[in-house]
């Protein structure tokens, strides 16, 4: 089974509580989205792998490290997704960037696949997957069958709200993808939505409605 982690460092916990607030408008909604998936991507990266380098200080010759292994990309799920590229781009500016468009269908929730346009060497490179919200777990799944079926192995998946049965279907369709988010909230409701949540993510991060 996958692994599933949540990130819940104290500026996180903070900055997650405003980001759930009705009352927080368009543009602190975005800004925290970008902060949270920067802060969650931090510990996402902890483990990454280094190689010793050779390098001249202007004293004195050192080994010292830098990132090694495979190229990343950061993929996210349209729309909400796209609210937490740039600040994943601020810790690894050198990522390619691909795109999988999905919507839920509001009665059936079933997710619709509308766009994937994805870097060539996407089955060479680790994957960042990017939602911010985890719920039934239909679009999560959907996104990684797609990543997979182009070749891609190597697949982390970052939220900032996770429903406990987002994550369970999402470990039982891909138990080699790890699981990571800011928050394990309570449950769905009828309609689909985390509960507490925080709402229709790319409605409040666009202002659609
Ligand atoms: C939201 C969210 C996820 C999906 C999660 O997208 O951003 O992609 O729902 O739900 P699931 O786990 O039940 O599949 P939505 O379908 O609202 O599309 P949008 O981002 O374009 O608004
Ligand atoms: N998608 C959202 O944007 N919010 C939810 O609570 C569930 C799915």
């Amino acid at each position: 089974m996958s692994n599933f982690q949540v990130i819940d460092h104290p500026l996180i916990q903070h900055k997650l509580s405003i980001l759930r607030r009705e009352d927080t408008g368009t543009k602190v909604f975005r800004e925290l989205v970008d902060e949270i998936g920067m802060l969650v991507t931090y510990e996402v990266s902890r483990n990454l792998p280094l190689e010793d380098v050779e390098i001249q200080t202007p004293v004195a010759k050192t080994v010292q490290k830098q990132l090694t292994g495979k190229k990343l990309a950061i993929v996210p799920i349209l729309r909400a997704g796209i609210g937490m590229v740039d600040g994943i781009l601020q810790l690894i500016p050198a990522a390619k960037v691909g795109h999988i468009g999905m919507y839920r269908d509001e009665e059936t929730l079933q997710p619709v696949e509308y766009l994937v346009k994805l870097p060539e060497d996407i089955d060479q490179r680790q994957i960042f997957l990017v939602d911010p919200m985890l719920a039934t777990g239909g679009s999560a799944i959907l996104a990684v069958n797609s990543l997979k079926a182009r070749g891609a192995k190597d697949i982390r998946f970052i939220s900032l709200v996770a429903a406990p049965e987002g994550v369970k279907a999402l470990q039982e369709a891909h138990p080699d993808v790890d699981i990571y988010s800011a928050s394990l909230d309570e449950k769905l409701n009828e309609h689909g939505y985390i509960v507490p949540g925080l709402g229709d993510a790319g409605d409040r991060l666009f202002g659609t409605k």
